[in-house]
């Protein structure tokens, strides 16, 4: 029986209940992660659990775990689901309490739910590409924080799903930002530029993987704005996060990116990526 972890126990899915006064549910008050497992191991967690307690903090939610709880919990997790590959899911929100816009006074305690997903790595678009659309970025001005409201993240997925696309890239007026789950990255010339960490962007954990991997092989990496038409007139174009890994986008609104085909530095980037997986999993 799948297990799914309801703050500190792990209940049957079908026993996985939450109450309608639940401010995530009401309002979207609160925040996630998604994480990556590779063979049993979870890929990055100290990352992912830092960035979970910065958005808590930014939206003035105290949590009673550290780093280290939450990867305790969610090891648990993953143990009574048997995961070898896949993900897990974990939210936390501002707690149960009658619907009032202003946090509940007294606090109440944070409601914590966690889930796991069992797949294999999207090897096929890796090697072949996805379809990407542009769409205007209408999300709100603090996209820092992996916030549970992502009704402009779910519109423009939906766009994106029309026009059969994989991935919606998002630009506020003439400036790139990032896709609807993923950072985004237009190369010219040998050289890698992506939207710089500030808060229109989420700081992807696959993006500091990136960088790291690019600072290692020396292939520029650029934090610098770039506009529409530098997107459309990229070589290589990249989208990126914990799902989708390194993956390379081959049409952008029905034009091809480049020759069409996968990118000489997306590759080295991808074969960089593999083995930081081998490295630290
Ligand atoms: N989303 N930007 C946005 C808006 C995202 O939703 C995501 C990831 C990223 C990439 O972040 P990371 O590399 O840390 O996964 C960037 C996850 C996968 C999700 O919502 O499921």
């Amino acid at each position: 029986m799948t297990k799914v972890l309801i703050n500190e126990t792990l209940v049957d899915e079908q026993d996985a209940k939450v109450s309608y006064n639940d401010r995530g549910y009401v309002f979207g008050d609160g925040i996630y992660e998604y994480i990556r497992v590779y063979d049993r191991s979870v890929f990055t967690a100290q990352e992912h659990f830092e960035r979970l307690l910065r958005s808590a903090k930014e939206i003035g939610l105290d949590l009673k775990y550290s780093v280290e709880g939450f990867t305790e919990l969610i090891q648990e997790l993953l143990a009574a689901n048997d995961v070898i590959n896949g993900g897990v899911y974990i939210q936390v929100t501002r707690g149960t309490a009658p619907r009032d816009h202003a946090f509940p006074t007294p606090a109440v305690e944070a409601n914590i739910m966690a889930f796991t997903k069992s797949y294999d790595r999207p090897y096929k678009s890796l090697e072949e590409g996805i379809n990407a659309v542009t769409t205007e970025d209408v999300r709100w001005l603090r996209c820092d924080i992996k916030s549970l409201n992502l009704l402009g993240n779910v519109l423009a997925k939906e766009y994106a799903a029309k026009y059969n696309a994989q991935e919606a890239i998002q630009h506020r007026g003439d400036v790139v930002t990032e896709g609807s789950s993923s950072n985004v990255y237009a190369i010219k010339d040998g050289v890698i530029y992506t939207h710089p960490v500030n808060n229109y962007i989420l700081n992807g954990i696959t993006r500091m993987v990136i960088k790291t991997i690019a600072e290692d092989k020396e292939i520029p990496f650029k934090e610098e704005t770039f506009s529409l038409d530098f997107l459309k007139n990229a070589d290589e174009i990249i989208v990126s996060s914990t799902s989708i890994e390194v993956m390379p986008v081959v049409k952008l609104n029905g034009e091809s990116v480049g020759n069409g085909e996968v990118g000489p530095i997306t590759k080295s980037l991808q074969e960089g990526f593999n083995r930081y997986i081998d490295v630290h999993s």
